[in-house]
């Protein structure tokens, strides 16, 4: 199998990232990080999310994250885009009146996750992001689904790759243009990966799947691999390791965005971004937030 030339990296970290730490950063900072990730060359990047400040409050005012972005003029100057988690109509509504570039609906091949995670059964998620979808496309805003849990669930434990097939066929069947098929606790290994993604692939092309490996086993690296040897050209990551899930309990920080860009440079696939730069930015944000940076290689290279 031949591995990709270009790879696109989704940037997560101003999303995922800042959704499981215990400070809230002001909107100020928030526009900050994702001004500094768009001039490193990242051009996708989740701004936030639109659901409930009750579930979870770092998430709150991303209405004004994205209203601040939208009139800096990073857009203008980086060609960067921005998206946002979307739940429900209500977060989509928010999506649309802020002119978020993309939006994001979050299911899940656990049942017990998506209790947790959304309050609904997975049937129940799907209807609700059937109208989600609906709407968004009035608006011609393109859609990403995510499917959580794809390996394991921590709650219910090892999920069958049968259930993700399922799970993801149905989101990219409603119309999302890509599926990112998310290992939210860590818990994958390449031999796991490969049965997931054969069972995924029978039914979406290489070419409309992503990635989002949380690393809370140190197997994200070596998983990624794995699904470039599948012709995944997509990957999720969030600077300095940042990143979990407030709702899987035991979820670590996603990939570090700067060991993934280390990793593909030498193997020469182009990503167009600035490690150098994301660097920087990951030991800014760890300062801001006091925390150690999780990236090896941004703490090896700096
Ligand atoms: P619910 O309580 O069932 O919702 O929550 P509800 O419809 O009954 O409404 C209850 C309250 O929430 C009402 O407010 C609504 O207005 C409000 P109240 O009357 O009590 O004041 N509400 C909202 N507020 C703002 N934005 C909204 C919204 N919807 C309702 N969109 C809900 C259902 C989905 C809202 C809730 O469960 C929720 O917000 N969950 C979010 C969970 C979350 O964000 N998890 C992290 C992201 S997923 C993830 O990290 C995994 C991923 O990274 C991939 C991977 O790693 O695998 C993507
Ligand atoms: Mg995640």
């Amino acid at each position: 199998m031949s591995l990709p030339t270009h790879v696109e990296l989704i940037e997560v970290g101003a999303r995922d990232g800042l959704q499981n730490e215990s400070i809230i950063l002001p909107v100020a900072t928030r526009v900050e990080l994702i001004k500094r990730l768009a001039r490193s060359g990242l051009k996708k990047i989740e701004a936030g999310s639109f659901v409930s400040p009750k579930w979870v409050p770092q998430m709150a005012n991303t209405d004004h994250v994205l209203e601040t972005l939208n009139t800096s003029g990073i857009k203008q100057q980086t060609g960067a885009h921005f998206s946002v988690l979307t739940p429900n109509l209500q977060g989509l509504q928010g999506a649309i009146q802020y002119h978020a570039d993309e939006v994001a609906i979050f299911g899940a091949a656990s049942e017990a996750f998506t209790q947790k995670n959304i309050n609904c059964s997975i049937e129940q998620s799907l209807t609700q992001f059937e109208s989600v979808i609906t709407t968004a496309k009035q608006h011609n805003l393109p859609i990403r689904g995510y499917v959580s849990t794809v390996i394991g669930c921590p709650y219910q434990g090892y999920i069958e790759p049968q259930t993700v097939a399922r799970v993801a066929k149905t989101l990219y069947d409603m119309g999302c243009y890509e599926i990112s098929l998310g290992d939210t606790i860590g818990v994958g290994t390449p031999v796991k990966f490969k049965h997931m993604l054969d069972a995924v692939l029978k039914y979406i092309p290489a070419e409309k799947l992503a990635i989002h490996c949380h690393n809370t086993y140190g197997q994200a690296l070596v998983n990624i691999y794995t699904s470039l040897e599948y012709g995944i050209n997509k990957i999720d990551s969030a600077v300095a390791g940042l990143g979990g899930c407030p709702y899987a309990k035991g979820a670590s920080g996603n990939v570090a965005t700067e060991d993934v860009l280390y990793m593909l440079q030498g193997m020469d696939i182009v990503t167009g971004v600035d490690l150098k730069a994301v660097i920087d930015t990951g030991n800014w944000i760890c300062e801001t937030l006091g925390r150690e940076n999780q990236s090896k290689v941004g703490v090896a290279l700096s």
